[in-house]
């Protein structure tokens, strides 16, 4: 099947160079061609390039054809969303509402909600539900642009809710035109061992890591290295059990203190560092040079009321930056990347080139997956968006909250 898109008014993010990521100064500059065509061949991206070109691509009389007219229409590639945790039982706007009244994310935490309220409602949820739940959410980024996401177990706590939340995330990808990476997470200590941390430390690296690894249920070992959660000697620990059987690490860190989980990531050779609210120079020193995506979550550092990133001085220091929803119940109730956009620009001070590498190669690089997604390239994966009539890219961002999304099309098929 060939699926022709023509006249489009501006193709963004285009790479015939195919880097895996985009850093420094370079993500100023996104290259687009103007008045553009595009050839999809059943799921690649086979041919590029300006209308007047299209002619030497003769597929007239084909006939398994399609042609879409995208005057006044822009292309982008799908966004890659890295780092989410969309598997989960049920939302938590009471906490939302403590949070207004005054209590502190950590203070809700400690009593018992947080994290651990969500494993409590995990537990519970037969498998089947929290498929049909997750799934839903999966439609909804779908048409807000996503077309690659990571998913995170780390609400089960037990190894059998885990191994729970696991195999939902493997059978999302089997009924699924996302790509989708999982990854197992060791997010918090359960309250029986919150005196015990060798005991569960114990668990997860001897029970845990091992049988998900027999089941091969995940493609990345994750942890939340910070105050209160898992320590820097810990987290390495964990990273380290999942390096034995193969499996490369990313790490939570730097959200809520200086915790020195981005040095524990890159020392580990995590594929990404997430969150990194308390960045400063041995952070950035630490994460230049090294294969560790920087990768700034700006959904929860808005919902919380966080300090911000400082993504500025990161890329100004030659860094790469990544950006990903977050998408979880408690600190980043949406996945919707137009807005992580819109906060890129507005609250970080990216611009929305920047924006544009953050949320699509920079992140497919976060998951593991550029070679084949995160921008217009001959070969890769034909995960796009048509977006409706607009009047430039910078649109997207500038609208926030609105979905200027027309025609979303996953593996060369329209959804
Ligand atoms: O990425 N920071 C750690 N974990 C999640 C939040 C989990 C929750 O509160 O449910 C996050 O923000
Ligand atoms: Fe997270």
């Amino acid at each position: 099947m060939r699926l022709i898109l023509e006249n489009i008014k501006e193709l963004v993010q285009v790479d015939p160079k195919h880097r895996l990521w985009v850093a420094g100064k370079s993500m100023s500059q996104v290259q687009t061609i103007k008045n553009a065509f595009l050839v999809v061949q059943d799921e690649l991206i086979e041919d590029f390039g300006p209308m007047e070109n299209i002619g030497s691509a003769d597929y007239e009389g084909e006939d398994l054809m399609m042609e879409i007219d995208c005057s006044g229409k822009m292309v982008f590639p799908s966004y890659c969303d890295s780092h989410t945790h969309l598997v989960f039982a049920a939302t938590r706007e009471l906490e939302f509402v403590d949070r207004i009244k005054g209590l502190t994310y950590e203070e809700i935490a400690r009593n018992g909600g947080g994290i651990l309220n969500s494993a409590k409602l995990l537990q519970e949820m037969p498998e089947d539900d929290l498929f049909h739940q997750a799934m839903i959410r999966l439609e909804e980024i779908a048409l807000m642009g996503t077309g690659a996401v990571e998913i995170k177990s780390g609400y089960g706590l037990t190894t059998e809710s885990e191994l729970k939340m696991l195999r939902v995330i493997r059978r999302m990808k089997q009924n699924s035109p996302l790509m989708i990476k999982s990854t197992f997470l060791a997010h918090a200590f359960p309250l029986e061992y919150c005196k015990k941390h060798d005991d569960y430390l114990d668990l997860l690296i001897n029970e845990m890591i091992p049988q998900i690894a027999e089941d091969e249920l995940a493609d990345f070992v994750d942890v939340f290295c910070d105050r209160g959660f898992f320590s820097m000697e810990e987290a390495e620990r964990i990273l380290m059990a999942g390096i034995k059987y193969g499996t490369r690490g990313k790490i939570h860190a730097n959200e809520l203190a200086n915790s020195g989980g981005v040095q524990v990531g890159v020392k580990n050779n995590a594929l990404s560092a997430d969150h990194l609210e308390f960045v400063d120079e041995a952070e950035i020193a630490a994460l230049l040079g090294s294969e560790t995506m920087p990768t700034v979550l700006p959904g929860a550092a808005f919902f919380l009321n966080l300090k911000l990133a400082p993504v500025r001085k990161m890329i100004d220091a030659g860094l790469p930056v990544a950006l990903a929803s977050d998408f979880n119940p408690g600190t980043s109730p949406s996945g919707n990347m137009n807005f992580i956009q819109s906060l890129g620009c507005l609250k970080y001070g990216m611009t929305p080139e920047e924006t544009i590498h953050a949320t699509t190669i920079n992140s497919a690089y976060a998951m593991g997956i550029s070679k084949n997604y995160g921008s217009i390239a001959k070969g890769k994966v034909a995960n796009l968006f048509i977006t409706k009539e607009i009047s430039s890219y910078a649109v997207i961002p500038y609208s926030f909250g609105s979905n200027l999304i027309d025609t979303v099309i996953l593996g060369g098929e329209i959804q």
